[in-house]
Formats: structure tokens, sequence, C-alpha cells
């Protein structure tokens, strides 16, 4: 049509259905398409949108499965031969959908391609307007985005701590893990995180403000590692991997104590889940174990924002984010997340935005 303009597309496509863990080779990247920047004139309700972060979620590895769950969520999974979907940052380039203009910046779900024509917004996949532009951009991929909210839920709603309360975080440098240790601090509790390398325990201990924190990959005996954390016992624990560290804290957890589960990224990508062997503590010690996931709290968002964005400007709440250029580099961090490649929260950074 005249006047409109085609460019080139850079996209990350699903070359096939994964299964165990994901590898770079499950995707590749193609310049092959081209995208027109405008709306089809016939296509109602729909965005165009110019992708400017992507986040790498360990939840993604569920989307390019093939899921039965699939046909009852298109909207969520991914098609081999179609990119990728997962959270990212945009701004709109078009649109013909009543509630986004030109030049909005929103977060939410999109493809993995520089540009997205996005068509199917329903509620579950809506996509949130970014207001407050005075905190770096790449944050509503995590600390402000899906992850944020993750967080906030599972500490405030789902199984708030009392101050001196003794806390253990899993997985605790990354996206969720290290905004749950801040909260757990700015709350009064004394709070433990487990993480895979040296430098993430340094990170923990020296920037984040844990009490302590331990290097789970060295240690022989978690039962052990853990009692030297909590002699008396852990009060509440933020679940979010499972396995056998989730059977060392079985045992050492106090009485009545609450458990978080929010994930359990070590049994994603095994072909059968490894069995737990202290399950009946959880009757012993009356324990209190609440599973949920971040999109029964989609309306706690703004009650976040209010909460976190002051701390955040004041320097309070700090986050550390893993950000690698060019959406080439996206497929290795994404298969990153399952090695604990990632240093923090873990963001492709694919373009600038509009000024
Ligand atoms: N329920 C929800 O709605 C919801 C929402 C967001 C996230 N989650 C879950 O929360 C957890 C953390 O997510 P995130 O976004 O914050 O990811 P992340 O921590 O930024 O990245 C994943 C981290 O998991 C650790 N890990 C990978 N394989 C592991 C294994 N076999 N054993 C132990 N740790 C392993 C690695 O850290 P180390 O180097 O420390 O091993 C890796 O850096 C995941 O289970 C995720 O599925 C759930």
């Amino acid at each position: 049509m005249a006047g409109e303009v085609a460019v080139r597309n850079k996209q990350v496509i699903l070359r096939d259905y994964v299964s165990g863990f994901p590898k770079e080779s499950d995707m590749y990247v193609t310049t092959d398409t081209t995208v027109s920047l405008k709306v089809p004139a016939e296509t109602r309700n729909a965005v165009l949108l110019k992708n400017l972060y992507l986040s790498c979620d360990p939840m993604m590895q569920f989307l390019i499965r093939n899921n039965p769950q699939q046909k009852m969520r298109k909207y969520v999974y991914c098609t081999p031969g179609s990119p990728i979907r997962g959270y990212g940052v945009s701004q709109v380039v078009d649109s013909s959908h009543p509630e986004y203009k030109q030049g909005d910046l929103v977060w939410g779900l999109t493809t993995w391609e520089e540009y997205s024509l996005i068509t199917d917004i329903v509620p579950e996949t809506a996509l949130v307007k970014i207001h407050h532009t005075d905190v770096p951009l790449s944050y509503y991929t995590g600390l402000l985005g899906m992850a944020g909210k993750t967080a906030y839920a599972g500490f405030f709603e789902v199984c708030p701590p009392k101050k001196g309360d003794k806390v253990l975080v899993s997985a605790a440098s990354g996206a969720v893990g290290q905004l749950l240790g801040q909260f757990a601090k700015l709350a009064g509790c004394y709070v433990v995180g487990s993480a895979g390398s040296k430098e993430k325990v340094d990170l923990l201990k020296n920037k984040l403000g844990f009490d302590e924190a331990f290097n789970y990959k060295e240690e022989n005996d978690l039962e052990a590692a853990l009692k030297r954390y909590f002699p008396e016992g852990i009060d509440v624990y933020f679940e979010h991997v499972g396995g056998k560290l989730f059977d060392a804290v079985l045992l050492n957890m106090k009485e009545h104590g609450r458990i978080a589960v929010c994930g359990m990224i070590s049994q994603y990508n095994l072909p059968e889940p490894e069995p737990l062997k202290n399950l009946f503590q959880i009757a012993l010690k009356r324990l209190n174990i609440h599973g949920f996931t971040h999109r029964d709290y989609d309306h706690i968002v703004p009650k976040y924002y209010e909460f976190v964005l002051p701390y955040i400007r004041e320097g309070k709440i700090v986050y550390v984010e893993d950000i690698v250029e060019g959406l080439e580099n996206g497929p290795a961090a994404l298969v990153g997340l399952f090695t604990g490649r990632n240093f923090g929260k873990q963001v492709v950074a694919v373009a600038p935005p509009r000024p």
C-alpha cells in the first residue's frame, strides 16, 4: 500500500518443540521476514510493538514444549516455526486498539523479534502501560515486571513473615529471589540465601544485604548446612528450586513453619521429577505450604508500585541485572537460566526506545 514502510524483522524462531533441557540449537535467529510498520487496515484491536527489552524467565521452558495444555492457552504457548513468546518491554509503533496509542511504553507478553504484531490481547495477555520512566526501562522485565509482582505477592500476600522471623530464600540472587531477600530485611527478618556460585554468595552478602548466604553446590550435606544457619529452624521458606534442597528444608523447618512454593527449577527439565523423602515432616511439624502463581496477582501491581518505587528512588532497594545485547544472544541467555549462568535478572536488550 502507498506510504507503507516495511522493514526486515530479526526473529528468534522455535525450531522444534523442546524435550529435556532447552538448548540454544532449539532456536535460530533469522532476518528472512519483513514487517510493515502499520497495523493492517482490516485488523482491529491490534498493536504493533517495537521490542526494547526481552525477559528470560524459567517459565518459558513450559511454553516451548509440546504441552497438552497448549490448546487451552494458545495465546501463550509457542509453535515451531514461529518466534518464541515471553515477557518484554516494548513501544507501540502503531495501534488499532482503543487502549494503546503510538509511542506508549508497555510491558507484558510479546514475541522474540524486533517488531511484534499482537492481535490477541485478552485479559491474560494485557499489556501494562508504563507511567514511571524515571527508573531504568529494563526494570519492567523484572523488578517492576512479572518477577517483581511475584516476589511482592509471595512476600506480602502468600507467606508474610513478621519481624524477627528466620527466612530462607533459594535461587536467591535471581530475578525473584534478590527482591525477597531485600523485602525480608526491610521487614526486620533474619534472611539467608542459597545460590550456585561464590560470586553470587558474595553478591547476596555484600550488595543485597542478606545476613548469610551459602553455595548449595559446595555443600555435601544440605541438612547440616541449613542447621548451621538456622540452629533453631526456619520460620519461612521461599521455594524456587525443589529437589534435594526442598527435602533438606523440610527437616529444618520450625513447627508451624510456612513455605511459599513459587517454583522448582531443578525439576523442570528432568525426564521424571526426583522423589522427596521427607514429606511426612509436613504433618509432624504442622507446616503450611502455599503454592501460587503471579497470574493470580495482576491486581496488586499498582499497590506494589506504590510500595517499591520510593525504595528504588531512595536506593534502598537495588536490582542486579544481567543484560546481553542483541536478539542473536537471546537463546544462550535463555538456556543459561538452567545452568545458573545468569548473574541477577537475565535481560536481552533489543533496541533503545524512540526519544
Ligand atoms: N509462581 C510464579 O508465578 C513464578 C513467577 C516467576 C518465577 N517463578 C519461579 O521462581 C523461580 C526463580 O525464577 P527467577 O525468574 O527468579 O529465575 P532466576 O533465579 O533469575 O534464574 C534461575 C536460577 O535458578 C537457579 N537454578 C537453575 N538450575 C538449578 C538447579 N538445578 N538447582 C538449583 N538452582 C537452579 C540458577 O541460580 P543458581 O546459580 O543460584 O543455581 C539460576 O540462575 C523459578 O523456579 C521460576 O519458575 C515462579
